[in-house]
């Protein structure tokens, strides 16, 4: 398999997307790229010094000035943000509640989308987000529109949060997604939708490795 293939892998928040692109870049020794990390990077920094998330201009400008490195080396995903590591703190309810504002203006896309494409220019990556697909990586080889249902969803996100010492219920959990689908998929700028040759993969009830298997027997077929 050449190193030089680009696939893309896009989908709503907690359809299993970051899980399997791990794997598959492992299997296929592509360097990973979680592409919501940056976005949640820049949410951190506006919380940290207090932006009122209703002045995009203020917000644009931090994306042009902060720099954002991703270290990745399958089994260790670092993020950076003017050289403080926030791997974990990007994970926080409070930084998740308003990613989707942050993602929605249209100059902080910008930004992010040109880091994104630098970092693929030279093929070799797997990158998880919403508009790769679409926008970032339009000639990727294989695009993969992963999805689940709700209930699902609001589940597994209940664990990784369990994981990380967060208790929350389902219920909340179901709304923030809703809530954070809506925006995703209606904002102006690259709303979340399937490109139009992605393979669109339904998880619900199926286990990783069978995911997995399906994206792998894809790309083989697409990435000749
Ligand atoms: O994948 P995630 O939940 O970490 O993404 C965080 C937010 O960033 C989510 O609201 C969607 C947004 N995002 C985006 O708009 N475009 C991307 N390429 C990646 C994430």
């Amino acid at each position: 398999m050449t190193k030089k293939i680009n696939i893309a892998i896009d989908g709503p928040a907690g359809a299993g997307k970051s899980t399997v692109a791990k794997i598959l870049a492992e299997h296929l020794e592509l360097l990973y790229i979680d592409t919501g990390s940056m976005y949640r990077a820049l949410t951190w920094k506006a919380l940290q010094q207090s932006y009122d998330f209703e002045n995009k201009t203020l917000i644009s400008e931090l994306s042009s000035k902060v720099v954002i490195k991703l270290y990745s080396n399958n089994k260790n995903y670092k993020v950076y943000i003017d050289g403080e590591d926030v791997t974990s703190e990007i994970r926080q309810p409070e930084v998740s509640q308003h990613v989707s504002l942050v993602a929605q203006i249209p100059k902080v896309r910008e930004n992010m989308v040109r880091q994104q494409q630098c970092i693929a220019a030279d093929g070799g990556v797997i990158m998880d987000g919403r508009d790769i697909g679409t926008n970032v990586l339009p000639a990727a080889c294989a695009k993969f529109f992963i999805t689940a249902s709700i209930e699902e969803r609001a589940l597994r996100r209940q664990r990784d949060l369990k994981e990380n010492g967060y208790i929350i219920s389902v219920d909340k959990l179901k709304e923030d997604i809703a809530e954070r689908d809506f925006i995703d998929e209606n904002r102006e700028v690259d709303p979340l939708i399937p490109a139009k040759d992605a393979a669109i993969i339904d998880t619900t009830g199926l286990t990783i490795e069978q995911v997995v298997e399906k994206m792998k027997n894809y790309v083989i077929e697409n990435c000749k």
